[in-house]
């Protein structure tokens, strides 16, 4: 299963090299990357880099945090909040590829001493108990069966009072998931919580619920604008072809009509540990 899931993200170890290339043929000049340059690519979750630093808001971040992103895809939440809080961040990722090209392009930026990623699985942390500070993690539950396990891992690594945040897809009323979506191609690899659910999981994992978010509108206009983007100017203009191939139109109209139909909802929590 692991297997893949990884491989619906991405096998390729040279997906840096593509990326360079397309902000080269978009005019970007490589040795004066910014991390703004990036955020086309590197965020990948619904919403953007908006929505990191809306979840970083409520974190309590300080120079010298350190801060756990688990599934940390390309690495941009990361980079995100190590450039605007000057914390340092480790993300894990079952996603090899992932991981090798978040490690390269944080280096573009100037980041690589504050941000490192390794493969591992968010169900069994391969880090020592008490160790962060702080925990995210974002639009990756989807993809995973046993949020028990997850949930239990992230609350023995923080530090009693550490916060984590968390912003994932969840399933709402309105119906059955239309696949492909950006997560899963079909049903298989596709684990979505109720919104009642994500509260007991939470609270079974031991953690204090703080506050819960729900951005499910904003999401409906982020497609809507997305697919209206792609109609004008084409899919190129979407870098997560990349790794998502040719059928990321089909995924973005499908996730219009989900999140349309309330078929999927987008939400925040927010808890201590
Ligand atoms: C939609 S991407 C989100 C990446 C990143 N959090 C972001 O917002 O840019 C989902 C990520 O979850 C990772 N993932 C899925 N299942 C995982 C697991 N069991 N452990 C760790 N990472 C996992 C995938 O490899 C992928 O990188």
């Amino acid at each position: 299963m692991s297997d893949r899931i990884a491989s619906h993200y991405s096998d390729n170890l040279h997906l840096a090299d593509l990326i360079a290339k397309d902000l080269q043929a978009a005019g970007k000049d490589l040795n004066r990357l910014t991390t703004a340059d990036l955020a086309m690519v590197d965020e990948f979750h619904i919403r953007g880099r908006k929505a990191t630093l809306e979840l970083a808001e409520r974190m309590k971040l300080k120079a010298d945090s350190h801060v756990l992103d688990i599934g940390s895809g390309l690495g941009g939440p990361a980079r995100t909040l190590a450039e605007k809080y000057g914390c340092r961040v480790s993300g894990i990722d079952l996603t090899q590829a992932f991981c090798t090209a978040a490690t390269a392009m944080s280096a573009w930026v100037g980041l690589g001493e504050r941000v490192d990623f390794r493969q591992g699985d968010a169900t069994s942390l391969p880090f020592a108990d008490k160790q962060f500070d702080a925990a995210m993690t974002i639009h990756v539950a989807m993809n995973i069966a046993a949020k028990d396990k997850m949930y239990t891992e992230a609350r023995r690594v923080l530090k009693p009072g550490g916060i984590f945040a968390v912003y994932d897809v969840l399933q709402g009323k309105g119906g059955d998931v239309l696949y492909p979506v950006p997560w899963a191609r079909d049903p298989s690899i596709s684990h979505l919580a109720t919104p009642d659910e994500m509260k007991s999981l939470l609270s079974g994992a031991g953690f204090e619920l703080l506050h819960i978010q729900d951005s499910t509108e904003e999401s409906q206009r982020f497609f809507e604008q997305l697919t209206a983007q792609m109609a004008k100017t084409g899919a190129s203009a979407v870098a997560w072809r990349f790794f998502l191939g040719d059928d990321f139109p089909v995924m973005a109209r499908n996730q219009v009509r989900n999140v349309t139909e309330r078929r999927i909802r987008t939400v925040s929590y927010f808890c201590v540990a």
